[in-house]
């Protein structure tokens, strides 16, 4: 009898503390600091497939007959196929093909390329074939095709045109290919037709319909994405890219620019970082480079963010011998101040008149520029202050943003921090691909960052379940739950980047990504919405969001909510966002303070995230499986009752 008495008490206790609900206090009159217009935006490395066979719309792999190990990769030759160099058009890429008559009436000479993972094309669609090319011992003709080999049918081909290569000297021909077929898996096929040989360089397909029809143009479908986030920044190439696994392997700007089919291909280090994840057929063409960068930047109103190198090799992968000692950084120093010329500089300049040349008179105003990705130890600012000296000499207006290693905290962190400041960084960059516990531990991380020192990038961060390495609901939730504290700190948090961006289903070497892709279709992850709705809600000032006059971050007694809020002036919206990492729905009540007897609040708009299962994700198959979902409230008053979903976030949009 007695037991049981307590088992009822317990139980009446325990539903009254459900039932209760967490008061917040939002004060309309506490306008906080600016959200700086650079915060919630993208980060972009080449890792995943993310450019070539990705982004950047080539679907041709090894179109220069350059991959290194094998200057066949990609392609199968058939007959009479030669690699030359003598008296070859592009010195960079100074590999061609020739192609001669077999011999006999029914044997042929040709190639067949495979495109990345196989070349996607669709029903009705154009593409832009091209290639560069000469006429031996008289005018020659080529057949170029898109088959389908696997095909049961009559024929493989189901697009098919003659090319007469009527020069003996190298020229660009070009004509338009419609496919009958949808199909993620085509190949290219070329064959001599003519009695005379022909030499080819540079294969080139293009979807005609890329982003903003452009002729080296980008993947529509990937270019929205990124778009339709709205960003505010854009960091580019990466990453350990930017490094390389050695120097001689980092990411070169300079041999990124220029003709497309004179930049010189580079190893993908990303080809072999991870031995389970083997890739020997990634290598960087820079077709999408520096200038399709800034040009994608200013196409969806993002401020540019290059990363250049700090003259340190990868140092996860060298000892110290693999850098350029500190006197020998020149080079390196004026590639930076020569990237700055190239963005920003008059076109009577060396750089600013290649960028004119390329289609960009007008400076493309960079205002930030990155020095080294993931360094440490004392070689980062040894290095990095002789950088710092001559771009403030040259360009004091550019901002300046340096790093604190791989770690979210620890040795590393703790020395870079103080010595990032001593130098007079305009930024740091941090990075935490971190497990949920530590997702849940860090809303308040930086509410107790110094104000005056140098301000914060969150320049790659992802939440990594244990033992769940993908894009799993619950991952996206703590990222959401995560950045209440991004948004609440303004005033110190300037930028953040999700890292990696993009991932190609069958080339992923690393994951969680934010967008996935295959040859053809195209999927946003959940915490693509994440960084979706934070980017498009993100409002001009931080307001007070407190629970007995403290933040709202995840902590002890708080039942695993957090939130923050902002007020957007143009719009004169109230924003709250509430994340409920817990597994019981919170009834929460939001009292809005500082209004004036005769004010109150409306309602609104409410955009739920939620997945009954923490496991669920977005897949290629179901890419809206979860979707914010919108919803329209009625409110009007001071004090606003409501229950949010467990495990669910929700973005509440009020107006005075
Ligand atoms: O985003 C993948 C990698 O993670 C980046 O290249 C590097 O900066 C970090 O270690």
């Amino acid at each position: 009898m007695k037991k049981n008495f307590i088992l009822i008490a317990l139980l009446i206790a325990t539903c009254g503390v459900f039932a209760q609900s967490t008061v917040f206090t939002l004060d309309v009159k506490k306008i906080g600091a600016p959200v700086q217009p650079t915060m919630y935006g993208l980060f972009f490395e080449d890792i995943n497939y993310a450019a070539d066979g990705g982004l950047y719309a080539e679907k041709i792999k090894n179109r220069s007959f350059e991959f290194p190990s094998d200057h066949f990769m990609g392609w199968q030759v058939f007959g009479k196929v030669a690699l030359l160099t003598a008296d070859a058009p592009f010195e960079r890429n100074p590999h061609y093909v020739r192609l001669s008559p077999s011999g006999h009436r029914d044997k042929h000479t040709g190639l067949v390329n495979e495109g990345f993972f196989g070349i996607g094309v669709e029903r009705d669609a154009e593409y832009r074939f091209s290639v560069w090319a000469r006429g031996v011992q008289g005018t020659s003709k080529i057949r170029v095709q898109l088959i389908d080999s696997k095909s049961q049918s009559e024929q493989q081909q189901f697009a098919s045109q003659d090319i007469e290569i009527s020069s003996a000297q190298w020229k660009k021909y070009e004509i338009r290919l419609k496919s009958t077929q949808t199909l993620p898996k085509a190949e290219l096929r070329i064959y001599l037709v003519s009695p005379n040989p022909a030499d080819l360089e540079h294969v080139s397909l293009f979807p005609v319909d890329t982003w903003k029809g452009r002729e080296n143009g980008l993947r529509k479908d990937l270019a929205q994405a990124l778009a339709d986030i709205h960003p505010g920044i854009f960091r580019f190439p990466g990453g350990c890219i930017v490094e390389g696994t050695d120097l001689n392997t980092r990411y070169n700007w300079k041999n990124s620019v220029g003709a497309v089919e004179n930049r010189p291909l580079n190893e993908n280090r990303w080809q072999y970082t991870f031995t389970h994840r083997f890739f020997p057929d990634y290598f960087q063409t820079y077709g999408m480079g520096f200038f399709e960068f800034f040009q994608l930047c200013e196409d969806i109103g993002a401020e540019p963010l290059p990363v250049i190198s700090v003259g340190l090799a990868c140092q996860f992968q060298n000892g110290l011998d693999a850098h350029v000692p500190v006197a020998e950084l020149q080079p390196y120093i004026q590639d930076a101040l020569d990237l700055i010329e190239f963005a920003n500089g008059d076109v009577s300049s060396v750089w600013g008149k290649l960028r004119a040349e390329m289609g960009h008179p007008a400076p493309f105003a960079m205002k930030f520029l990155a020095i080294g990705n993931e360094q440490w130890g004392e070689e980062y600012p040894a290095h990095l202050e002789p950088f710092l000296t001559a771009i403030r000499a040259k360009y004091p207006e550019i901002k300046i943003v340096g790093s604190s290693g791989p770690d979210s905290e620890g040795k590393q962190f703790d020395y870079l921090w103080p010595e990032m400041r001593r130098l007079k960084a305009d930024l740091v960059d941090e990075h935490f691909y971190r497990p949920e516990a530590w997702f849940l531990a860090q809303g308040a991380r930086y509410d107790n960052y110094d104000r005056k020192g140098p301000k914060v990038f969150a320049g790659e961060y992802a939440c990594h379940g244990r033992g769940k390495k993908w894009n799993h609901f619950y991952t996206s939730l703590l990222e959401a739950a995560f950045m209440t504290g991004l948004e609440r700190n303004a005033d110190v948090v300037q930028m953040a980047t999700y890292a990696p961006l993009f991932a190609h289903i069958e080339g992923w070497q690393w994951r969680p990504d934010m967008i996935w892709f295959d040859n053809l279709r195209s999927m946003k992850s959940v915490s693509y919405y994440v960084q979706q709705l934070y980017a498009t809600n993100k409002g001009t000032n931080v307001l007070s969001l407190t629970q007995d006059g403290k933040p709202i971050c995840g902590a002890e007694g708080q039942n695993g909510l957090f939130a923050s809020s902002v007020l957007d002036k143009n719009t004169g919206e109230i924003i709250v966002k509430i994340a409920n990492t817990s597994a019981t729905p919170q009834k929460i009540t939001l009292m809005f303070s500082g209004l004036k007897k005769k004010e109150s609040i409306k309602g609104g708009e409410i955009i739920t995230l939620h997945s009954d299962s923490q496991d669920a994700e977005n897949t290629l198959d179901n890419p809206t499986a979860i979707v914010p979902q919108p919803a329209v409230f009625d409110f009007n008053g001071k004090t606003f009752d409501s229950e949010i979903g467990a495990e669910s976030f929700v973005v509440l949009k009020f107006k005075k």
